[in-house]
């Protein structure tokens, strides 16, 4: 399992280093597991009016959804200033609610990582409780 959660790491960092962030400096990368194994990775994409910004975690989920799939098992985030690994970073609420939209609520992990070694990993139920998601419009 740990060579697994390596694999997702490593393509979590390839992505943060194509991040489009002149305002922030801020890098952000995501790796997202579909159901059957293929890994989409997203860079967060800022924008002069700064509200347009799209975080990395959404495009990675948004550029799966346009390939036409729909189930997925689990995402890695990473980020840092400049690109440096210094800390955890966490998706943010908008980020959590795509998730809820797509991911599978009680088992669906987030692994935020610092390195390929050092890492935790959360249930989306744990990180957005009593989550608002398609069962509530059926
Ligand atoms: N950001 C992400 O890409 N994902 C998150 O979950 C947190 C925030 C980005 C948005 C913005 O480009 C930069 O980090 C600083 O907020």
């Amino acid at each position: 399992m740990t060579q697994d959660y390596r694999k997702l790491i490593e393509a979590a960092i390839e992505a943060m280093h194509k991040a489009y962030v002149p305002y922030s400096h801020f890098h952000v990368g995501a790796a997202l597991e579909t159901a059957t194994g293929k890994i989409y990775q997203g860079c967060n994409i800022e924008n002069a009016a700064y509200t347009p910004t799209n975080c990395a975690e959404r495009t990675a989920f948004f550029r799966a959804v346009y390939d036409g799939e729909r189930e997925f098992t689990r995402i890695c985030v990473v980020g840092g200033m400049k690109a440096e690994l210094t800390d955890y970073t966490a998706p943010c609420g908008v980020c959590r609610q795509v998730m809820m939209e797509f991911g599978r609520y009680q088992d669906f992990e987030i692994i935020i990582a610092k390195s390929t070694t050092e890492y935790r990993v959360y249930k989306l139920k744990e990180i957005l409780p009593e989550g608002f998601g398609p069962k509530n419009l059926r």
